[in-house]
């Protein structure tokens, strides 16, 4: 099941209308902090070592681009995405030739059981947040290719703990996201779908609570930007 869009229409052929444009609206949109956070979400990643690694919702590959950068000599790089424009341009990124690309739901990872020692994830938990219940299953799926001890980093918006901030940042989101998101890729869908799933998205003490409930270990998160942003470090037992 797709996560239903404020348009009606399917997440995955939204995700194939702006894959052109997607990195660039990115840096105007988080006025390029977004290279930063994904450079720190990887490090914390890589921190943890093992030569499995898995970047789930990959995307254009920007997140697996990074931990290829600190991955050590040996290490295989997994990236699924089921979108089909967004993993052309991941497959082109300088930085990814030895990367395996998969075309697939990460909601059914087409992996065997404890198969990798680290997954991440950015900015893609809110599409998989379907409802609560069903980003339980899509966390437990990650635990289940996870080996005992492998690592899950998840990147994404988050809700900044100050009202004041929150309601700034909310008003920044509903404004120009949509509106520069919409002028500078011609998809009025998208990036209504963007500015609506940021607003609704959880805390990061909510999302911690999620991730203890799904079965991750030892979740810690980390504010980025006033908390406009977080990166969640979890293990698996
Ligand atoms: C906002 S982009 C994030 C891309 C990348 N991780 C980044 O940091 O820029 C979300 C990506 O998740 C993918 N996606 C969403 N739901 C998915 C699912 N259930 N299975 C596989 N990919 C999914 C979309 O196709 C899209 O490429």
């Amino acid at each position: 099941m797709d996560k239903p869009t404020p348009s009606g229409r399917p997440l995955r052929e939204i995700f194939g209308e702006i894959a052109g444009s997607y990195e660039r609206v990115n840096r105007v949109l988080t006025l390029g902090l977004d290279r930063g956070w994904r450079r720190r979400a990887a490090r914390r990643a890589a921190r943890g070592g093992g030569s499995r690694w898995l970047d789930v919702c990959s995307g254009t590959g920007e997140m697996a681009r990074d931990l290829a950068r600190l991955a050590p000599a040996g290490t295989e790089i997994a990236a699924v995405d089921f979108s089909l424009p967004m993993l052309a341009r991941a497959r082109t990124k300088p930085g990814l030739e030895r990367t395996g690309f998969v075309l697939g739901d990460v909601k059914r990872l087409p992996f065997p059981d404890a198969t990798f020692d680290l997954v991440t994830i950015s900015f893609a938990t809110r599409n998989i947040n379907i409802s609560r219940p069903i980003l339980e299953a899509t966390f437990r799926e990650f635990l289940r290719v996870l080996r005992p001890g492998g690592r899950f980093v998840n990147l994404e918006t988050s809700q900044p703990a100050v009202p004041v901030v929150r309601a700034l940042f909310h008003a920044y989101v509903g404004i120009l996201v949509r509106r520069v998101g919409w002028r500078m890729s011609g998809a009025l869908a998208g990036y209504a779908y963007l500015a609506s799933s940021i607003r609704a998205f959880y805390g990061p003490g909510e999302l911690a609570g999620i991730l203890l409930g799904a079965g991750f270990d030892e979740v810690a998160f980390e504010r980025l930007f006033f908390g406009a942003a977080a990166i969640h470090v979890s293990r698996k037992r």
